[in-house]
């Protein structure tokens, strides 16, 4: 990346030298420097809304066209303003302490005497402002503007009307990062709101952040409310369970409980947002139904016993059975308990039988992807995708199977200049999620399932037929050249369902030479994913990007249960299972025909996660000894 041109600035009266255009309150940290805020955020567009609170006021003199200084008659904002050579910014003159109290007296106006009772109390970028630059007392004697409290947005947050300053940070996250637009401002002057289009509720999948986002106590956590004051809480670093992208988050407790859970910044993986899935979805952690102790079943109902009951029990069973057991789960199990558990299985009981897989089909896709491009999942770093030309979505419902990646993708276009391709192998019949990748990719397929690997043929012939890709291609497909020869644009478009032009739209966009491909669900669940994978590949290393291709997991340690070796056919480290043993599918059948007198569950609610919800109850109630590793008693572990 070129080193950004420098210019002299002095801040206060002491002298930086910072990039060109970067806006003035970033300038005035690296001097130590600070310029109070309300509407800025650097990952939010001065779009819709940005500089609004003008608490940020500077008196700036700057280079004239004769290359004199000059003071700005009027202050300006710090947040909007981008620093040139020459620049003096001023922040601790009279005239700017006077620009700050009369803001805060301005906004506080409307504010209500909260924050004895306001979950923003102690935390509050109002409060701490008002301390530091505010007036002492206000001279308002009339009556404040007067809204409901708590009205619910969702099942997540809660808006206190009165508390809000208009900053226009949560419309603008739904604008600029999550994309889905659902906040807006209603209404005008003094009745200005922030809502919803007609008062719908907010499903955004990232709604949470706003609460992060918000300076004040207008936008709230409806699970965290009146739960606990932040000076009473203790935060712990963790990262989220809840699926395979890893965001880091901050858990609050309070009296040995979990309050809230937070974001916690990583520039490589989810910079400070998470998804709703995480933020509300780690009550587990101190959920009343976590199981404490042993339950043995007696007398056909499950029961508390003690370790040694439940472990003698388990050592007679497993000395009975031998090795006719199955073990399955472990994708959200941690890498050292993993590999001690398929250590104890292979060597100790004898059994192979082991796998975390819950689809439809085992096809060895990892192996295939990890013999040609030396990974098993991700290609690039999630950070990554923004340097991205062209990304396609390959058969993903992405916002649901990667939220961070989604963001990111969704990032690439809108602040980098990326071009998305998404293609869906699903009719044209409406979707049943909620396809946000369509709303901002330049080309959307919906092609007819089965038809990937056509649609990738034919797509490659466009490419050559219009001299799209690098030379050394021609020669590099010559293996492909028969196969390739039966998908004529048209009879691909024909095929796959869609229109030659639009076949041709995605052929240049992805003729590229920074592609990212990220291939979905749909594709490892097809029953032909090696042929797919194969093809993807194709594309990526004949458009010259031969890392482009990542197949993200989905469940939060998948990748540690391949690694650690919970596969029928692979030891840890991928090394062959030169014995293999039986999948997930086979193990359950194998149970349900009473050929199974023990299966061992890690960690998984099978009923909820197994694609055949039947089999799954069948093998269950027909296996004659079922261990269940589960937090709480879910429907599977009932069946223990
Ligand atoms: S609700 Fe909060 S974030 Fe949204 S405009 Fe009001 S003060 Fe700003
Ligand atoms: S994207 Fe995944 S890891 Fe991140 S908060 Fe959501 S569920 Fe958790
Ligand atoms: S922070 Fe600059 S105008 Fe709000």
């Amino acid at each position: 990346m070129p080193e950004p041109d420098l210019v002299n600035i002095k801040i206060d009266g002491i002298a930086v030298r910072v990039p060109k255009g970067e806006k003035v309150i970033e300038s005035a940290k690296r001097v130590g420097v600070d310029i109070p805020f309300f509407c800025y955020h650097p990952r939010l567009s001065m779009e819709d809304g940005g500089a609004n609170c003008r608490m940020c006021l500077v008196e700036v003199a700057a280079a004239g066209p004769d290359g004199s200084v000059r003071k700005m008659p009027k202050p300006q904002t710090a947040c909007s303003l981008p620093a040139t050579e020459g620049m003096e910014i001023i922040t601790n003159s009279e005239s700017v302490r006077a620009d700050r109290r009369g803001v805060l007296e301005f906004l506080l106006i409307n504010h209500p005497l909260d924050c004895p009772i306001c979950d923003r109390g102690g935390e509050c970028p109002l409060q701490n402002n008002t301390l530091h630059y505010g007036p002492d007392t206000t001279r308002y004697v009339e009556e404040k503007r007067h809204f409901p409290k708590a009205y619910p947005l969702s099942d997540f947050v809660v808006f206190d009307r009165e508390r809000c300053i208009h900053c226009a940070r949560c419309t603008r996250f739904t604008t600029d990062i999550s994309g889905d637009a659902q906040l807006g401002f209603l209404k005008r002057g003094a009745d200005m709101e922030v809502g919803t289009f007609q008062h719908t509720a907010f499903t955004s999948r990232f709604s949470g952040n706003v609460i992060e986002l918000c300076p004040v106590g207008a936008l709230l956590s409806r699970p965290y409310r009146f739960k606990a004051r932040p000076w009473d809480l203790l935060t712990q670093r963790s990262l989220c369970t809840r699926c395979s992208n890893g965001c880091c988050i901050k858990l609050d407790y309070r009296l040995d409980k979990l309050q809230r859970v937070n974001a916690r910044l990583n520039e490589e993986v989810n910079e400070e947002w998470t998804c709703d899935r995480g933020k509300f979805g780690m009550d587990y952690v101190s959920s009343d139904r976590r199981l404490r102790q042993p339950m043995v079943r007696r007398g056909g109902d499950l029961e508390p016993a003690t370790w040694e009951e439940a472990n003698d029990l388990i050592i007679a069973r497993l000395q009975e059975a031998g090795p006719r057991i199955g073990g399955i789960g472990g994708a959200s199990t941690a890498n050292e308990d993993l590999y001690v558990w398929q250590k104890f299985f292979r060597e100790m009981l004898g059994s192979h039988n082991l796998d975390h897989r819950m689809g439809p089909h085992f096809p060895p896709t990892r192996e295939g992807l990890f013999a040609r491009f030396g990974h098993h999942t991700m290609a690039s770093s999630i950070a990554g995708l923004e340097g991205m030309k062209t990304i396609l979505v390959f058969g993903s419902n992405l916002v649901d199977e990667q939220p961070i990646l989604f963001l990111r993708v969704r990032k690439a276009w809108r602040f980098r200049g990326a071009s998305v391709v998404e293609v869906i192998p699903q009719p044209a019949a409406p979707l049943d999620y909620p396809n946000h990748v369509s709303e901002f990719a330049s080309v959307s397929l919906r092609i007819r399932p089965g038809t990937e690997v056509a649609f990738l043929y034919g797509l490659l012939n466009v490419m050559l037929a219009e001299k799209l890709l690098p030379e050394s291609a021609a020669a590099r497909s010559a293996p492909l050249a028969q196969e390739r020869s039966r998908w004529s644009p048209e009879r691909t478009a024909a095929e796959c369902g869609i229109g030659a032009d639009a076949l041709a739209r995605a052929a240049r966009l992805l003729a590229t030479d920074r592609l990212a491909i990220l291939a979905g669900r749909s594709v490892t669940q097809h029953p032909e994913a090696r042929a797919v994978l194969d093809m993807l590949g194709n594309l990526a290393v004949l458009t010259g990007n031969p890392d482009a291709l990542s197949v993200p997991v989905t469940e939060c340690n998948e990748q540690g249960a391949m690694d650690m070796g919970i596969l029928p056919d692979s030891l840890p480290g991928y090394v062959p299972d030169p014995t293999p043993g039986l999948n997930t599918e086979q193990m359950l059948r194998a149970a349900a025909a009473g050929e199974l007198p023990l299966l061992w569950l890690v960690g998984v609610d099978l009923l909820g996660s197994f694609h055949d919800p039947d089999l799954a109850r069948h093998a269950l109630e027909a296996c004659p000894f079922v261990v269940a590793n589960a937090l709480e008693l879910d429907e599977t572990a009932r069946l223990a």
